[in-house]
């Protein structure tokens, strides 16, 4: 079953295989039944000349009774181990008894919020056998949020909360993927969930878990996870946004006609409120506004690894 299904990395998530390889056996074995049959009779009961008549059959209670009964039996058996399961995985866990993540999803980035506070974009750290909950929304669209290494799913919506819950087994790192068309770079919106062993969640908790980068290191980083590798190409190819090769410094025409050098201010201001200083030949409402999300030394950072790109 391995490499059918993607390896899977909990206990609910063997579940779910097993409800899937139970109906795909059942389905299988009636498939080849029926069929077995059917070349069988198209055999036996092949019309062997002009003459050949057929006995007139009007009904037979017993065939009826046995071939409504048994797949009535088999339907039932499905429908109870498959709604068994996925009560499992929908029942979530109450907020005291789990460890609750706020996820909220966003044109084209997934960011995280511990309970105390600390937080974490892209990539999402939990620690191992503990039961986790996800508290989910998002900024813009409809959004889902898939894990598939745990057979689990959910709408992320803007408006109202979705929640999903896992209790990770095994350590190690596993994929999330968007599973809701939601705009043109929906197939660039993953991250990866680490699940961490108690010695890693300690120095995670302890913010301790990840080696200091320096500004530029930083900048780079946040380049990638806060999304904007998306839309602004580093290398001068033309994307949704303006290349950001040779930006600082670079004289710009905007949509309302003025014109101005690229310098912090101009980059700060694109971040916090892209849609009120537009390059002239950009549309409106691409860029999330990052307002509130990002602190001053965020943005140095990020200035500071722009200008490494001449
Ligand atoms: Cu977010 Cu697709």
């Amino acid at each position: 079953m391995s490499s059918v299904f993607p390896e899977y990395a909990t206990e609910a998530a063997r579940q779910v295989d097993h409800v899937q390889f139970f109906i795909f056996l059942v389905m299988a074995f009636w498939f080849i039944a029926c069929n077995a049959v059917l070349v069988y009779f198209v055999f036996r009961y092949k019309r062997k000349g002009p003459d050949d008549k057929v006995s007139t059959v009007k009904g037979n209670h017993t065939l009826e009774v046995v071939w409504t009964v048994i797949p009535t039996i088999l339907v039932l058996g499905i429908f109870y181990y498959g709604i068994k399961v996925w009560a499992g995985t929908r029942t979530m866990p109450d907020d005291k008894d789990a460890y609750v993540v706020d996820i909220t999803g966003q044109k084209w980035s997934w960011s995280y919020r511990y309970p105390d506070g600390q937080t974490t974009d892209q990539d999402l750290y939990v620690p191992q056998g503990e039961v986790v909950k996800l508290r989910m929304n998002s900024l813009d669209v409809l959004h889902s949020f898939f894990i598939p290494e745990f057979r689990i799913k959910e709408d992320v919506v803007p408006s109202f909360y979705t929640y999903l819950w896992f209790k990770a087994d095994r350590a190690g790192v596993y994929n999330i993927f968007c599973t809701e068309y939601c705009g043109n770079r929906h197939s660039q919106m993953l991250g990866k969930l680490h699940v961490l062993t108690p010695e890693e969640w300690a120095a995670f908790k302890a913010k301790d878990y990840f080696e200091v980068l320096t500004p530029l290191e930083h900048g780079k980083d946040l380049y990638v996870k806060k999304a904007c590798v998306g839309c602004h190409t580093t290398d001068g190819s033309a994307s949704i946004g303006p290349t950001f090769k040779g930006i600082i410094g670079r004289q710009e025409t905007l949509t309302d006609g003025r014109t101005l050098t690229v310098d912090f201010d101009y980059i700060e201001r694109s971040i916090n409120k892209p849609d009120d200083e537009i390059v002239a030949g950009y549309p409106k409402g691409q860029m999330p506004a990052f307002e509130g999300q990002l602190t001053k030394q965020d943005i140095q950072d990020i200035y500071t690894f722009l200008e490494t790109l001449k």
